[in-house]
């Protein structure tokens, strides 16, 4: 690690224990401690997460670490001040409150401040850098690892919300990235731990096209894809927060549907299903996402299920798996 970099790293880590510890104890953080409360978060969650506040004042921050030393342009430069167009700086998170994001040995890299009013944009990351990369962490990694482990399979999220509302609710294999789509740089550091991926996206439209995207990343790169039975518009946290850690395990997690299911009717979207051509195409387009699956059981079933919902015959399905497989050698 350079000198610089080191010297970015200790400012972050006094900037996450001043955050922290103004929401705790102090009246400055007081509102960011409220919010937190109001969300439903429990004074041990907000302490395992070090989340904190950062007071709504433009030279706070950059007061506090001139003190210890720091210069000015390595904090611009690692995302903590933002340059104006006047070149004058003003603390990036200002009147946010504050997730720090770890890298998998657990050192704050970077921050995600959440507006705690009505105020665009709603979530603020640390600026890319060399250290901090969004496309390259994955949140809560290094706490969900054990877990990850013990239960032979991750759960995936959108937000840190999400993230720390299930790990309250003590379903603690869990991730995000960072609102942006999964990245295959991060896939593959997933399927070095784990095999089993369940997404478990926002129930919305976005929601689902991500799930779409990262479902393909992930199959790519060989993890076997389960998708959550999030409904309702709704996402985990707010899921969580209304029916519980029990309904979220049994009724979302468990009753995850297998990545074809979730595929089949995904992407009647794109076709005209009382067209004949449209449904030769999309079967077409089904049975080559089922060639790659392992399981000949899982394989037969959906080749099944094709089969009656089309009135094709299942030697011809078979056939044509077979003809994809054999491509794929
Ligand atoms: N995100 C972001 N920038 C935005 C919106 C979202 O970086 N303008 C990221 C954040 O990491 C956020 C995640 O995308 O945690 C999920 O976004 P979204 O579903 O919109 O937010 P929620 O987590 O549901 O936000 P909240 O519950 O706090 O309203
Ligand atoms: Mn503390
Ligand atoms: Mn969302
Ligand atoms: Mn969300
Ligand atoms: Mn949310």
């Amino acid at each position: 690690l350079s000198k610089e970099n080191q010297s970015i790293l200790s400012a972050y880590e006094w900037l996450t224990k001043l955050y922290h510890h103004l929401l705790r104890y102090t009246k400055d953080g007081r509102e960011g401690y409220n919010y937190f409360k109001n969300r439903g978060l429990d004074d041990e969650t907000i302490e395992v997460f070090q989340l904190g506040f950062a007071p709504n004042a433009k030279d706070f921050t950059r007061d506090f670490l001139d003190k210890k030393g720091f210069h000015q342009q390595l904090l611009v430069k690692a995302g903590l001040l933002s340059q104006q167009d006047d070149n004058s700086v003003t603390d990036r998170f200002k009147g946010r409150v504050i997730f720090p994001i770890r890298n998998h040995l657990g050192k704050t890299i970077g921050f995600g401040g959440r507006a705690i009013i009505d105020q665009d944009p709603k979530y603020l990351n640390s600026s890319e850098s060399e250290l901090f990369q969004k496309g390259k962490i994955l949140y809560n990694f290094d706490l969900a690892k054990k877990h990850i482990r013990k239960k032979s399979e991750v759960i995936l999220f959108e937000g840190y919300m999400d993230v720390i509302a299930a790990y309250q609710a003590d379903v603690k294999n869990v991730i995000a990235t960072l609102g942006t789509s999964l990245t295959e740089n991060q896939a593959k550091l997933l399927k070095r731990y784990v095999d089993t991926v369940v997404l478990c996206y926002d129930a919305d439209n976005a929601g689902v096209e991500a799930t779409y995207k990262a479902s393909m990343i992930l199959r790519k790169v060989g993890c076997h894809v389960k998708v959550a039975n999030l409904r309702d518009d709704m996402d985990p946290d707010t899921f969580i927060k209304e029916h519980g850690a029990e309904a979220f395990n049994n009724e979302v997690i468990k009753a995850s549907n297998t990545f074809m299911s979730f595929y089949m009717r995904y992407l009647k979207k794109d076709y005209n299903l009382s067209l004949e051509g449209d449904r030769i195409n999309y079967i077409e387009n089904i049975l080559k996402q089922l060639a790659m699956i392992e399981s000949p059981i899982e394989r037969e079933y959906y080749l099944k299920e094709l089969s009656n919902e089309y009135d094709i015959s299942l030697e011809t399905l078979t056939d044509e798996i077979s003809t994809h497989r054999e491509k794929m050698g």
